[in-house]
């Protein structure tokens, strides 16, 4: 390397660190020297280069976010087999993932039976928000209840509201396993009167809507709940089988190749026999 180029390198590290892009910083020497290798052209290097910066900026913003938001784990779009769940369409949800939605402050709902990728979409869709540097929230419908019901306790409880409709995302998850109070459910109506129009939330059911008056105990409030939620809002709706049981199904397949399989002692029986 000349003295020159050498001297350019030290400059466009310099500037790296002084405009604060660690990502960049990381990856520049190995990308000019692949592009002066000629295994890329210019603009393939500054593609890399700004790439290597936004997925270090993106992590770091999914790590405060992971700390805040009490996601429960990270599920994120590319580890979704859609193979495995033919009744969703594909494009609709990767369209979701593009985030349109927070920005027209529209609602999504994912419907179905256990198993079948409702919370795992959910939590994609928050990550994608989170990296994309919005802020958002997680809650199952009887942890964000319990949390309103002690604000409420506490005196808070229009505090605490305000809180709740800061996030552009909120996930209400597992509406429909257990029974919610009726005072409970009063205040989830509220918590989605804050956000109606305000912010998105995305929520998940394995209830068809014509049972959320038996979930909440009160068909007038469910149906205006149904109203405000379904003004603007994706309705996923999923049918097919538990990805938890296929796991069951492919070890239950395998014991019982297992089991079909002659063993060692049958085989050698059977030599023997043959030899006799
Ligand atoms: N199509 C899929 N591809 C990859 N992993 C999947 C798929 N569907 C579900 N999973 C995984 O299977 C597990 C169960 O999925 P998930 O928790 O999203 O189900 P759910 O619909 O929320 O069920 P429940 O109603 O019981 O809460 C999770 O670990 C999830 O990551
Ligand atoms: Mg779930």
């Amino acid at each position: 390397m000349t003295r020159a180029a050498a001297a350019r390198r030290d400059h466009i590290r310099a500037m790296l660190a002084d405009l604060r892009m660690p990502g960049a910083l990381e990856a520049v020497d190995e990308i000019l020297a692949g592009a002066d290798g000629g295994a890329f052209t210019a603009a393939e290097a500054i593609e890399r280069l700004l790439a290597a910066q936004i997925s270090l900026r993106n992590n770091r913003r999914l790590q405060t976010a992971m700390r805040s938001s009490r996601l429960p784990a990270i599920k994120t779009l590319d580890q979704f087999d859609f193979a495995f769940q033919p009744s969703i369409r594909r494009e609709q949800i990767e369209s979701l993932h593009e985030l349109g939605f927070i920005k027209r402050r529209e609602n999504v709902i994912f419907l179905g039976p256990p198993g079948v990728g409702k919370t795992h979409l959910a939590i994609s869709l928050a990550i994608a928000a989170a990296q994309s540097g919005r802020r958002v929230y997680y809650g199952t419908l009887v942890s964000l209840i319990e949390s309103l019901e002690q604000a409420k306790a506490a005196g808070q409880l229009s505090r605490r509201l305000r809180v709740l409709s800061h996030p552009a995302l909120l996930i209400v998850d597992e509406i429909g396993y257990l029974p919610v109070s009726r005072d409970g459910a009063v205040l989830f109506f509220q918590l989605i009167n804050a956000r109606y129009e305000q912010a998105s939330t995305v929520l998940t059911s394995n209830k068809g809507f014509e049972e959320w008056g038996e979930i909440l105990g009160d068909e007038v409030m469910a149906a205006a709940l149904i109203d405000r939620l379904m003004h603007h809002c994706h309705v996923v709706n999923i049918r097919g089988n538990s990805y938890r049981m296929r796991e069951h199904t492919e070890l239950w397949q395998s014991i019982q190749e297992k089991q079909n399989e002659p063993s060692a002692a049958s085989k050698r029986r059977r030599r023997e026999v043959q030899t006799a």
